[in-house]
């Protein structure tokens, strides 16, 4: 049937869907290849989230069309977020012969059995239940340590800024007896770390077993394994879910608690249905229940109307919640979002830039001092491979998600190791074994 590469951008839930793509692929016989020159099919998992995601997928799609036109019978496929966005308009292109969205990955061979030059194929329907709960997918990590289990998809929140919604369709959650069963064999299988993914991990239900009872019936499950999860929404993230965490030496202290702004103005814009207040409040709830649990945030600078009282309410945020880590961005209009319709994206490029870079210089400072307070702590550290700059030297993280560095020839990956940590930079704990 021939050989496809998968190429994947976009978060978490994306790597999970090119899993599944591929065991939907593998199925019919087709091999998976690490080389797009050798492929017959080219597929490019993809993003819409930001402008500079979809810019730069464009330009992917222009490459593997200097392929396609050289060896004929190669056929070049858009999946995922960018698929369901921008849909037939893919096409007129010419450059693409098959488009597919989140929730037609089970119509992929049919698709590409049928795609000729001049007939491109595409099936962009969102489903209300499609889960593919039932398939087991071809793990992609390649050391075979940690595994994402996708626990539900869609999105019922309607941020004001994000496409998200609109590219994924409405909220489900995947049956959580399937999700046990995959964790079980993930544990067979000899990985030792699972995450569990969704866009808003807490709204997970099946029946009566809501987020902080599968989190406890996954950890249970499987005790030899860590178990993460993500991502947490401000709003909905429940004491029942902390309390099952902090009861749980498997379950791994780190909450991605995306915040997007310090300022309660914003946040109603953005429509997040929390204030600076409520998420402080969270936040400290946390700590009194697991003072070592590491917080890490998404934020975005420059949202419709910020002003410059607004953005340093976000820095004074940062600021006392100190963050362990963040991912920080600038807004970017999306169309068809609320936010495009409602908002003028008034706030000028260069005065986004400059928001973003003062955010991102006092993060880089307080994950410098989170990884200082760290010196002379001992951890337990799930060991990943050789580090990539030292191959003397083994990296893995830690519970709070803390890539660690160390002297070792005597472990490998998937071992769980003790490091004491000597020092630090912004980004890595220097440690030794303990
Ligand atoms: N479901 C997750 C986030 C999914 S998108 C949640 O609710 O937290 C990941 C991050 O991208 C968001 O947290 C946000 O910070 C950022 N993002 C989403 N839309 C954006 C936009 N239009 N411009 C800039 N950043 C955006
Ligand atoms: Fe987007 Fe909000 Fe849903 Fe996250 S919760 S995916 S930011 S709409
Ligand atoms: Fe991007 Fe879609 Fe994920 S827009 S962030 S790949 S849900």
């Amino acid at each position: 049937m021939g050989k496809v590469y998968i190429e994947t951008y976009g978060c978490q839930m994306n790597v999970a869907d090119t899993e599944v793509v591929f065991a939907i692929l593998g199925k019919e016989g087709y091999s998976r290849t690490d080389d797009p020159a050798q492929a017959d099919v080219i597929l490019v998992n993809t993003c819409s989230v930001r402008d500079n995601a979809e810019q730069r997928i464009r330009g992917r799609l222009e490459q593997f069309n200097v392929w396609r036109k050289a060896r004929p019978g190669v056929l070049v496929g858009v999946l995922g977020c960018m698929a369901e966005r921008l849909r037939e308009s893919l096409l007129e292109s010419g450059k693409v012969d098959v488009v597919a969205g989140p929730d037609a990955y089970r119509s992929l061979p049919r698709l590409l059995a049928a795609a000729a030059p001049g007939h491109p194929q595409i099936d962009v329907l969102l489903s209300r239940e499609e889960t593919y709960g039932d398939i087991a997918p071809l793990r992609l990590d390649g050391n075979g340590v940690s595994a994402f289990i996708s626990i539900m998809r869609g999105c019922n929140n309607v941020c004001s800024y994000c496409v998200v919604p609109y590219t994924r369709g409405a909220e489900r959650s995947r049956s959580w007896r399937t999700i046990i069963r995959e964790a079980c064999e993930c544990a067979q299988q000899g990985y030792k770390e699972v995450t569990l993914l969704g866009q808003n991990v807490d709204s997970y239900r099946d029946g009566e077993v809501d987020f902080a009872r599968l989190l406890a019936l996954v950890a249970d499950a499987v005790p030899g394994m860590r178990v993460r999860f993500s991502t947490s929404n401000p709003q909905d993230i429940s004491d029942a879910v902390l309390e099952t965490m902090s009861a749980r030496g498997n379950i791994c202290r780190h909450i991605h608690l995306p915040v997007q702004s310090g300022s309660d103005r914003m946040l109603e814009k953005m429509r997040r249905r929390y204030t600076r207040a409520g998420y402080l409040e969270r936040v400290a709830k946390i700590r009194s229940l697991m003072p070592d649990c590491a917080i890490s945030t998404d934020v975005i600078a420059g949202f419709c109307s910020e002003t410059e009282e607004d953005h340093r309410d976000t820095l004074s945020l940062f600021e006392e919640v100190g963050f362990d880590a963040a991912f920080m961005f600038q807004y970017s209009e999306r169309p068809g979002t609320l936010a495009a319709r409602k908002y003028p994206d008034d706030v000028p490029p260069e005065v986004k830039n400059r928001r973003l870079e003062e955010i991102i210089a006092l993060q880089n400072r307080l994950s410098l001092e989170s990884n200082r307070r760290d010196i002379g702590k001992t951890f337990r550290v799930l060991v990943e491979g050789p580090s990539k700059r030292d191959p003397e030297r083994l990296c893995g993280r830690n519970s709070q998600n803390k890539m660690c560095v160390w002297a070792d020839t005597a472990h490998k990956a998937g071992d769980f190791v003790d490091v004491e940590v000597l020092d630090c930079t912004q980004a890595t704990l220097l440690c030794k074994l303990a």
